[in-house]
């Protein structure tokens, strides 16, 4: 069993959350008016993309050596027309930049929090550059009913965010409902 802590109680964190309770891992929630003085050895940052640097901040020591998961899509809500970050880069590469000692995995943000929540056998696709991380990570959701699936290096946080962001942009225009999303047919 791993001991697992998600920043953020929202949509996400909770639907993340139902689907470890499939798995029986035990998890603890952080809150922005929390100070937490011990992580898990996998921490989920089920936060907004603006609320990422100030975790960093505040939690950088606590989180050497850690599988740090980011969920984020860094869209910009202004305009709805792209994402904050580079087009050559993405949120993941970014917090692997401010996190050197920790092992940065991008997952879950080609998934809606509606459709994480449901009992369907999904896919979570995966990127990091630490082949073990991604393993540790996929071990700790065996029993969810997810199907976790390797993507690649961290580079390929650039393809899952624009495929996040497509996936946004069809439900916004209601061509796939907030409980749907891609499905990956082996
Ligand atoms: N919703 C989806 O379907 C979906 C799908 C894929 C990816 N994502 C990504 O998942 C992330 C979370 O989305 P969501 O829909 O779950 O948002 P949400 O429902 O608004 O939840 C965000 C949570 O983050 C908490 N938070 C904010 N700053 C924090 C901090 N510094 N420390 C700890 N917790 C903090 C919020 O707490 P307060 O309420 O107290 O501010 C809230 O509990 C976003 O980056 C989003 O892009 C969402």
């Amino acid at each position: 069993m791993n001991n697992i802590t998600l920043f953020g109680q929202g949509n996400m964190a909770q639907a993340i959350a139902s689907r470890l309770q499939k798995s029986n891992q035990s998890y603890t929630f952080v809150s922005a008016q929390d100070t937490a003085t011990t992580l898990g050895e996998i921490v989920i940052l089920a936060v907004p993309y603006g609320a990422i640097h100030s975790i960093v901040e505040k939690y950088k020591e606590f989180l050497k050596g850690k599988v740090v998961v980011d969920i984020t899509n860094p869209v910009n809500f202004t305009t709805m027309d792209g994402l904050v970050v580079d087009a050559d880069s993405s949120a993941s590469q970014l917090l692997a930049q401010m996190l050197p000692d920790s092992k940065v995995v991008k997952a879950f943000n080609t998934n809606f929090a509606g459709t994480l929540a449901s009992d369907e056998a999904i896919t979570v696709l995966m990127a990091s550059d630490d082949d073990q991380a991604k393993a540790t990570l996929a071990q700790a959701f065996t029993g969810s009913g997810l199907v976790m699936m390797d993507a690649g290096s961290l580079k390929r946080s650039r393809e899952l965010e624009a495929i996040g962001f497509l996936q946004i942009t069809l439900a916004i225009r209601e061509q796939i409902s907030w409980t749907g999303g891609f499905r990956l047919v082996k």
